[in-house]
């Protein structure tokens, strides 16, 4: 099966937003434990797209089956601040669609002007903190009880991949 990674479009919201609630809907990894409603989601992309976010699908034929984005902040003097939020669906994993689309998107962050990329993640998600690793991203801090999933705490790494202009 060949997976192709393309620039989000507003055509890929619904195809997203399924992929998006069945990797919230494991409980482990994402802040969200189900996708936003259609429209919500609709809404994110319309902008995304609208002001060039990288945002960046893997798709098997038409559908979505992961997805990263990189979204810069909107307060003046964090501008130059995108952070990453990403999944693959779980019988997608384990085969670089991660490393592909995170590629990607760092690619279309710096060269959109941001220096700084941002991330937290679940303290014991390896996979994800190891695939940061070999981007590059370095261990900033620990967040003590960072998330909360169903009555259970668990602390979160914040990571950073700064770029270093010439
Ligand atoms: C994290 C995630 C997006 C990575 O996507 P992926 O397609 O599985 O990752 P890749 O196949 O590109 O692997 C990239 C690196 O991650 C690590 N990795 C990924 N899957 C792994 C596995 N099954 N076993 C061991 N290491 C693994 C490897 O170090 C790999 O590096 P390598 O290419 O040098 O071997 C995916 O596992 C996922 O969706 N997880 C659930 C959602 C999530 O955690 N999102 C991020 C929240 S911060």
């Amino acid at each position: 099966m060949k997976v192709t990674i393309l620039p989000i479009d507003e055509a890929h919201a619904a195809s997203f937003r399924k992929s998006l609630d069945s990797v919230a809907s494991e409980r482990r990894y994402l802040a969200m434990v189900e996708a936003p409603p259609l429209e919500q989601v609709e809404s994110f992309v319309r902008g995304n797209v609208a002001n060039d976010v990288a945002q960046f699908v893997a798709l098997d034929g038409q559908r979505v089956v992961g997805w990263a984005d990189i979204v810069p902040a909107r307060t003046y003097a964090i501008a130059h601040c995108g952070s990453v939020g990403m999944g693959v669906l779980s019988g997608y994993r384990g085969r670089g669609i991660g490393r592909r689309l995170l590629e990607s998107c760092i690619a279309k962050a710096w060269s959109q002007g941001i220096t700084r990329i941002q991330l937290e993640a679940r303290a014991d998600n390896s996979h994800a903190i190891r695939l940061y690793e070999h981007l590059g991203f370095t261990h900033e801090a620990v967040k003590h009880r960072g998330m909360r999933i169903d009555g259970e705490y668990f602390d979160t790494v914040q990571m950073s991949l700064l770029r270093h202009e010439a």
